[in-house]
C-alpha cells in the first residue's frame, strides 16, 4: 500500500483529520488527495449555527450528509464544529429574549446531535468561550442578552455540555480554543475553568487545542510551554486533540518552506508523546485555506501548496507519523 499520512497515522492508531469546504468535494483531485490521505473529516463551516440553522424552522443538513457520505465511502470518522459560538450565528436569533435563547440554543442542540446521531461521534460543544483578555467572552448565549445563565460564571457553559450530553450519551464532548497552546493567562483560566466545570460532573471528555501557528517566534514561543500546559490539561483526565492545526507566514522567503516543515514535525512529534489523538489540518492545500482571508498578507500556512503539490511541510508531518527522525 502507498505511504499516505493516512496509512502512517493509522499503524500508530491516530486520527489524521482535516477540514472541508463542502463544495470542494466537486473537484476530483481535491477528493482524491482527502480521501487518500485523512482518515478523518470536519466540515470547516457547516455546522455552525448560522449554516445548519439558517431559519426558525429550518435546517440545512444537505452539506454534511454530503460529508457524511464521502466519508463513509472512503471509510472515514466525521467530528463535529460546533454548537455554542459567539460567531457565525443566524440573523433570526438576534432580539430574543434570554427564555427564547434558552429554549432555541437547547432545541438547536438536540436536534443538530439527534440528526446525526452514530454518524458524528466527536463534538466541539463550545468553542473560544475565554476571550484574548482571558475573561469569559461577551456573547449572545452567554450575556448579550443571554440563555439566562449571563454573570453566573461558567454556567451557560456547563449548561452546553448537559444538553449536549443528553442529546447524545455516546458523544465525546470538546471545549475547542484558539491560542491556548502555551502556558499564558488564557490557558491558565482556561484550566481553572475546565477544572472547574470537570469538579461540578460537567460532562466534558477532552480538550481540543487549535493550534493555529505563526511561523517565526509565535511558533517559537509557544512551543517553550506547550508541553507543560497539555501536561495539566491532561492530568484534570481531559483526552487531548489538535483541532485546526496550520502555520502560517508573511509572503515566504528562501528557507521558510523547511522551517515551517520543521515546525509542523515539532508539533507532530509532540502529539505522539503525549498521546494526543487526533490531529488536524485546517484544510490541506494553500489553495483553499481561511488564513489570507482573515490574515491581511499572511497565507501559505498548510502541507500542500496552491497547486496541491506537496511542501517540505507534507514530508515532515510524514516523516514525524512513520518516527523517521
Ligand atoms: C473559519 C473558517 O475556516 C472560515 O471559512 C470561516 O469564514 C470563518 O471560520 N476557529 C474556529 C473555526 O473554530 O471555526 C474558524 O473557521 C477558524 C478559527
Amino acid at each position: 500500500m502507498e505511504t499516505t499520512l493516512r496509512s502512517a497515522a493509522q499503524k500508530r492508531n491516530l486520527k489524521i483529520g482535516c477540514a472541508v469546504a463542502t463544495h470542494l468535494l466537486d473537484d476530483p483531485e481535491y477528493a482524491r488527495i482527502l480521501g487518500a490521505e485523512f482518515n478523518l473529516i470536519e466540515p470547516e463551516n457547516d455546522l455552525k449555527f448560522g449554516p445548519v440553522h439558517p431559519e426558525k424552522d429550518q435546517y440545512n443538513f444537505a452539506p454534511v450528509e454530503r460529508q457524511i457520505a464521502f466519508a463513509q465511502s472512503h471509510n472515514q470518522e466525521v467530528r463535529g464544529h460546533t454548537l455554542t459560538w459567539h460567531n457565525q450565528n443566524a440573523p433570526w436569533i438576534e432580539g430574543k429574549s434570554p427564555d427564547e435563547l434558552n429554549q432555541i440554543l437547547k432545541d438547536h442542540i438536540f436536534t443538530v446531535m439527534h440528526h446525526f446521531k452514530g454518524q458524528i461521534k466527536e463534538w466541539d460543544v463550545v468553542n473560544e468561550a475565554i476571550n484574548d483578555e482571558a475573561q469569559i467572552r461577551k456573547s449572545i448565549w452567554y450575556n448579550e442578552p443571554g440563555i439566562g445563565l449571563a454573570d453566573q460564571n461558567y454556567e451557560y457553559i456547563a449548561q452546553s455540555f448537559r444538553w449536549a450530553h443528553e442529546a447524545d450519551p455516546d458523544a465525546k464532548l470538546f471545549y475547542n480554543d484558539y491560542n491556548i497552546e502555551k502556558i499564558s493567562s488564557k490557558s491558565d483560566r482556561t484550566y481553572e475553568m475546565l477544572k472547574q466545570l470537570l469538579s461540578e460532573g460537567v460532562p466534558i471528555y477532552g480538550i481540543g487545542f487549535q493550534c493555529h501557528f505563526v511561523l517565526g517566534s509565535d511558533f517559537d514561543e509557544a512551543f517553550e510551554t506547550f508541553q507543560s500546559n497539555i501536561q495539566r490539561f491532561k492530568s484534570l483526565g481531559l483526552e487531548i486533540q489538535f483541532t485546526e492545526l496550520d502555520i502560517r507566514m508573511t509572503e515566504p522567503q528562501p528557507g521558510d518552506f523547511e522551517r515551517q516543515a520543521e515546525a509542523y514535525k515539532k508539533t507532530i512529534e509532540l502529539a505522539l508523546e503525549e498521546g494526543v489523538t487526533l490531529i488536524q489540518l485546517w484544510g490541506f492545500s494553500d489553495r483553499h485555506s481561511w488564513i489570507p482571508y482573515t490574515f491581511k498578507s499572511e497565507g501559505w500556512a498548510l502541507p500542500w501548496d496552491e497547486n496541491f503539490k506537496m511542501k517540505p511541510a507534507y514530508h515532515a508531518i510524514l516523516a514525524a507519523l512513520q518516527g523517521d527522525n
